[in-house]
């Protein structure tokens, strides 16, 4: 398996929680290493940004208002597989759909508020890392 890296946001609903501890630890325990970490207290233009692709969805307006609303934890994490792995103890989008012991199963509460965020391609990590991370390598 490849040596990745992907991009992973804790998103404001989380940290408002104080799940932060609890991902991270479901993170190292699943073989990641946290190479690089910002908390952050995104603009709503950088949200906008940083969720383009989703520009003209319906839900676009009420997940960037959502995204800048508190703080946020942003890291970049390593390891075998990074970008399929986390996405698979992430958990599917809507909670309601996510697999038992999951992160998304265990502290979203909404499609919207989904506790993280992680990125779903090599191209689309690329572009997220190199969004909040400008400088660091990709490998
Ligand atoms: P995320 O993995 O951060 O990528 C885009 C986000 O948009 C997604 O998590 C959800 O939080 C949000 N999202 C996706 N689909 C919907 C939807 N149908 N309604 C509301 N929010 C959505």
């Amino acid at each position: 398996m490849p040596i990745e890296r992907t991009l992973t946001i804790i998103k404001p609903d989380a940290v408002a929680a104080g799940h932060i501890g609890d991902i991270i630890k479901i993170l190292e325990s699943n073989r990641f290493n946290i190479v690089a970490a910002r908390r952050v207290a995104l603009s709503k233009r950088q949200a906008e940004g940083f969720y383009a692709v989703h520009r003209g969805k319906p839900f676009f307006e009420s997940l960037t208002n959502f995204m800048s609303s508190g703080p946020v934890l942003v890291m970049v994490l390593e390891g075998d597989n990074a970008i399929a792995r986390l996405r698979e103890i992430m958990g599917a989008t809507n909670p309601a759909n996510a697999a038992a012991g999951t992160i998304r199963k265990l502290y979203a509460t909404s499609i919207e508020r989904n506790a993280i965020h992680g990125s779903d391609a090599p191209e689309s990590a690329a572009f997220e890392i190199s969004y909040f991370f400008p400088g660091l390598d990709l490998l």
